[in-house]
């Protein structure tokens, strides 16, 4: 039977989206870290939900208060540096249709943490050394293309870009797009006062059609709504994949 979800049909589908924001330790009480909510990898986890996917969410450092009223259907799998994300997305990539990756990833983590209170030193600043992380959303484009078992899995990423005067934020999200080697790339514009945490958002969906890039139409609205959008483009991506 056709679905009426607005998110299209994931009956029999297993989805595993990543949402919130990597955490770096610095020592064993503060850490680098990032603005991201959660809110809109949630979203996504309930629109896939409702179109009838089984869902695996992989929680970096969500607000508990966010997390509760889930749905049973969804299971969670809390992490919370960067490293922690990766493995946990590598097993679950294993038992994966489709991957979206909406979680905010630390570019770079301190190259030492240490394991007691760092002290203050003498009246000088503090330089920290950084080192930069692995890509996750590319590693798993590449386990993708090693295993015949993996080749049918969707993969999504997101961008959020500001423009510059050089360079528009569509570009750079373009450009990522074609770099990452995903099946979509959701760009959210966040220019200006377009700033995180905000219910209200706007994206658009590049994919890619015969080789060339197609930059989809903005979807406003809230995230829930945009929820929707991205889950019934993976939809279309299944019935593109299969026909
Ligand atoms: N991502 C990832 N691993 C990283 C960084 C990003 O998997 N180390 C994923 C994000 O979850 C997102 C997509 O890649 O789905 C794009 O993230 P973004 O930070 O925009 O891309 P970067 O490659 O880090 O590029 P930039 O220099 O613009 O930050
Ligand atoms: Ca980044």
């Amino acid at each position: 039977a056709a679905s009426t979800d607005p998110s299209g049909d994931l009956s029999g589908r297993r989805i595993v989206i990543s949402a919130g924001g990597t955490r770096e330790a610095l020592d064993p009480v503060r850490f680098l870290g990032n603005r991201s909510s959660g809110k809109q990898g949630i979203a996504l986890a309930k629109a896939a939900h409702a179109a009838g996917a089984a869902v695996e969410l992989v929680a970096a450092n969500i607000d508990t208060g966010l997390l509760t009223g889930l749905p049973a259907g969804i299971t969670m799998t809390p992490v919370e540096s960067t490293l922690e994300l990766q493995s946990a997305m590598h097993s679950a990539q294993v038992w994966a249709d489709a991957i979206i990756m909406a979680a905010a990833v630390a570019d770079y983590r301190p190259a030492e943490a240490t394991e007691s209170k760092m002290k203050k030193s003498g009246d000088d600043g503090l330089t920290l050394r950084l080192v930069q992380n692995p890509d996750i959303l590319r590693g798993l484009v590449d386990e993708r293309s090693r295993q015949t078992s993996l080749r049918h899995q969707i993969i999504v990423g997101f961008a959020a870009e500001t423009g510059d005067v050089a360079t528009a934020a569509l570009d750079y999200a373009r450009a990522k797009f074609e770099r990452k080697g995903v099946d979509l790339l959701v760009f959210n514009d966040v220019s200006g006062d377009r700033a995180f945490g905000h219910d209200e958002t706007m994206v658009q969906i590049i994919s890619s059609d015969r080789g060339e890039i197609v930059v989809g139409e903005e979807f406003h609205g809230s995230k829930d709504h945009v929820s929707q959008k991205v889950i019934a483009a993976v939809s279309d991506q299944f019935t593109h994949v299969e026909s």
